[in-house]
């Protein structure tokens, strides 16, 4: 009989069930009558998150059996085995004293096996609901292989794009963040906590790890409360108003204090202020690094600040259940203190109906995985995300016959580069390639060329020892491999009608502790794309990348550019559809992209400084290659000057800003409006332009829609340095636009 026919395993001592046992009973009740007949190693044990290893069962069974494991993560071999899983809470439940069961968590961050694009591309949809969707299936397939908890979404706000996490968030723009925020908590948690195909989600990396000095993961950082409360926290605090039933502490330095020790973000702000009720977990041993940080002296020191400031659970780490008894006997630590942490676990697991349902079912998994509605979403999903930054003279979209194609480049069949940095249990084999996607689209009779013509990074110049062994080597001879290589696709190019090129950089460039110096093309591919751009055919470049990237060259000569970023399982079906025409591109950007890594940080929502005239450099404009906001499809369109429905607006009340846009082209196509305002004065000096509304609108040609936004006291608030909401008189200006730099701003005055 499968696992999850049977029902939870029944305690009748004395004939009768205690109150933790009786789902019926609150979820409070159920937290304090079990911790009543907790031991103090017990309620360590459910502090403590450990690693699950695929062959050491005996090992973790006398954790188990002591109740000394509150939660596991999978170790690399351990992924996608929901009998292990179930063995193991089998232990769990059966044979340790109380029978509390662990959570499984795992980073199933854009896809469990169907693996969805980077978060940074789904950003580019501007679709929060299309991120709830991706989020569900991302659950569903998790669940089958017997996660509980997903560590995501990552709802970190970046504005740095050498600090390669940028990948995994929402971009520049706490306003979206909010919005993706709520969207994922809600997909994978659903409006039901019980139900098995749903996951519990976790709000990471809180908080301020992406403003990383230098761009360099795990950085220090240093935040003014004001910046914090504005551009950091609100998205913590939309995932946490959506239900979020957990948190993630961060590993950075924040102002000084590391934030997995500091009290005033996990307790003040996150508990007092905001009333999570969840529980807090710690990033991977971001508890013992706060020796490292130069805040505690040792492991108990470690853990007694991490659990004092407000980290309820210890990730793979052992402070906690090492030292924490110790310091409860010696009254360092009080008993309240580990016993409200426990309350927090507890509430999780009772809320995720994990006592009644503590088991997986096995027969899932075969099923769950790749199911053709997913394969759909996934090929929506990437469509959806990919942004046309260029397209000259109407490049794209590209002919389906008659056309003689080369398609070159690194990237043209590669499978794993698709799937991004998180790619959770997805496999290569699973990916569409750029090539596939081509082939698919054209027939076996198209007339494409295909050659990779360089490497993805400097590996093309190599040395092999005398062990066989091949090591790169950036003076060794030139690889009479590689230059044939090479000469083959500018050749290539010469015979072709029309050239597509697949650049960009390596998955493992971005992600996590994959920060760069450069934000360009790596090792031969800007000498390939100068060789074959001087050849003078039409010029298609697709880059993918985890990151803004600094393309001014591609800008110049190649005649279209669409950013692809990591797409996922279905990237080559989907840019085929978009490259072809079968799919207009619609994405837009939510993060600059800057001409130069020196321009950084480049985002469109600073402040006007007292001399914006000197913004620009001796050697370069201060304005982006691409702004937060643009991107292009195969029509145009026209916006209308804003009107509004009054020049004054009273504090409370609501105005109206209207604009009419029209598909000005010869092609149907979306168009995401955009809603900016200006707060021109304020007790605090605000942003040049803060989004405050969109709207994603299909036109036909020739096609006019009146798009309207309401204005009130949530487009206009903003925070002190306190948390405080403000709301002050004054003058704004409002754009309705396409993106953050276009379009000419209305008027209106706060009484
Ligand atoms: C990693 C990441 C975090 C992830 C965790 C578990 O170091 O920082 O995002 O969820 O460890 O894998």
């Amino acid at each position: 009989m499968a696992m999850a026919d049977q029902h939870w395993h029944d305690y009748n001592k004395n004939g009768k069930k205690d109150v933790f046992e009786d789902p019926a009973q609150p979820v409070e009740d159920r937290v304090e009558d079990l911790l009543s007949q907790m031991t103090l190693e017990e309620k360590l044990g459910q502090l403590s998150q450990i690693v699950m290893e695929a062959n050491s069962d005996e090992i973790h069974a006398e954790h188990l059996r002591r109740g000394r494991v509150g939660s596991f993560l999978p170790a690399w071999e351990a992924i996608g085995k929901p009998d292990l899983r179930n063995r193991l809470q089998r232990i769990a439940v059966e044979e340790s004293r109380l029978g509390i069961p662990f959570l499984m968590g795992f980073d199933a961050i854009h896809g469990y096996r169907t693996v969805f694009p980077i978060p940074l591309g789904l950003s580019a949809s501007w679709e929060p609901e299309l991120f709830n969707r991706v989020q569900e299936t991302t659950a569903f397939e998790a669940t089958a292989a017997g996660i509980d908890w997903s560590f995501a979404p990552m709802v970190d706000l970046a504005r740095d794009p050498r600090w390669g996490r940028i990948s995994e968030g929402f971009g520049e723009d706490p306003y979206l963040g909010c919005l993706y925020a709520a969207a994922s908590v809600k997909g994978f948690q659903g409006d039901d906590p019980v139900d098995r195909r749903r996951v519990v989600s976790c709000l990471k990396h809180y908080v301020g790890y992406g403003a990383a000095e230098g761009g360099r993961d795990y950085n220090t950082t240093d935040i003014s409360e004001y910046n914090l409360r504005n551009n950091y926290l609100p998205q913590f605090r939309a995932g946490v108003e959506a239900g979020a039933m957990t948190v993630m502490a961060a590993f950075n330095c924040l102002n000084g204090i590391p934030a997995s020790g500091n009290r005033h973000t996990l307790t003040d702000i996150l508990r007092k202020e905001w009333g999570f009720q969840g529980f807090v977990v710690s990033d991977w041993a971001s508890v013992l690094e706060l020796i490292e940080h130069g805040l505690a002296d040792g492991p108990a020191e470690a853990a007694r600040f991490a659990l004092e400031a407000g980290v309820d659970m210890e990730m793979v780490t052992s402070s906690y259940i090492d030292t924490l008894g110790e310091q409860v006997a010696s009254g360092k630590v009080s008993l309240e203190t580990i016993d409200n942490a426990v309350r927090n676990v507890l509430r999780i697991k009772f809320r995720r109906g994990l006592f009644e349902n503590p088991y997986v079912d096995e027969r899932w998994q075969e099923s769950a995985f790749l199911a053709p509605e997913a394969l759909r979403l996934a090929r929506e999903a990437a469509v959806k995300s990919c942004v046309l930054l260029k397209n000259e003279g109407n490049c794209l979209p590209l002919k389906t016959d008659g056309l003689k194609i080369a398609l070159i480049g690194p990237l043209v069949s590669e499978r794993e580069e698709l799937l991004g940095s998180w790619a959770g249990f997805g496999k290569g084999r699973d990916v569409v390639t750029l090539e596939e996607g081509f082939r698919a689209k054209l027939g076996l009779d198209a007339c494409l060329t295909v050659c990779r013509g360089c490497g993805l990074t400097k590996g093309r110049r190599t040395i092999t020892r005398t062990d066989g062994s091949v090591v790169e080597d950036p003076d060794a001879p030139i690889d009479e491999v590689a230059e044939q290589e090479f000469t083959d696709a500018v050749e290539a190019a010469r015979n072709a009608d029309v050239v597509v090129l697949a650049l960009g950089e390596p998955r493992g460039w971005s992600g996590e502790n994959a920060t760069r110096t450069e934000l360009g093309l790596t090792g031969r591919q800007e000498e390939l794309f100068q060789a074959v751009a001087s050849v003078g055919k039409p010029l298609v470049v697709v880059l993918f990348g985890g990151r803004p990237m600094s393309v001014v060259s591609l800008q110049e000569k190649a005649d279209a550019l669409l950013m692809a970023w990591q797409p996922g399982v279905q990237g080559g079906h989907a840019l085929a559809d978009l490259l072809f025409g079968d799919a207009s591109p619609s994405g837009k950007l939510t993060a600059s992209f800057p001409r130069s890594v020196g321009q950084v940080p480049v985002h469109y929502n600073g402040f006007n400084t007292g001399r914006p005239q000197y913004r620009d450099y001796r050697d370069s404009t201060h304005l982006p290659l691409y702004p937060f906001g643009h991107g292009l499809t195969y029509t145009t369109f026209e916006y209308s000057p804003v009107e509004l429905s009054s020049p004054s607006l009273s504090r409370g009340g609501k105005l109206t800003a209207s604009c009419t846009v029209t598909n000005s082209g010869d092609r149907p196509g979306t168009e995401i409006v955009q809603l900016y305002i200006r707060d021109v004065a304020a007790s605090r000096v605000r942003p040049i332009r803060e989004l405050k509304g969109f709207a994603k609108i299909e036109l036909m040609p020739g096609e006019s829609r009146r798009v309207s936004f309401e204005i009130g006291d949530e487009q206009l608030r903003f925070f002190d340095e306190n948390g405080n909401e403000l709301v002050e008189p004054g003058v704004f200006h409002v754009w309705i636009c396409k993106d953050s730099a276009s379009g000419k701003p209305a008027v209106f005055e706060l009484q």
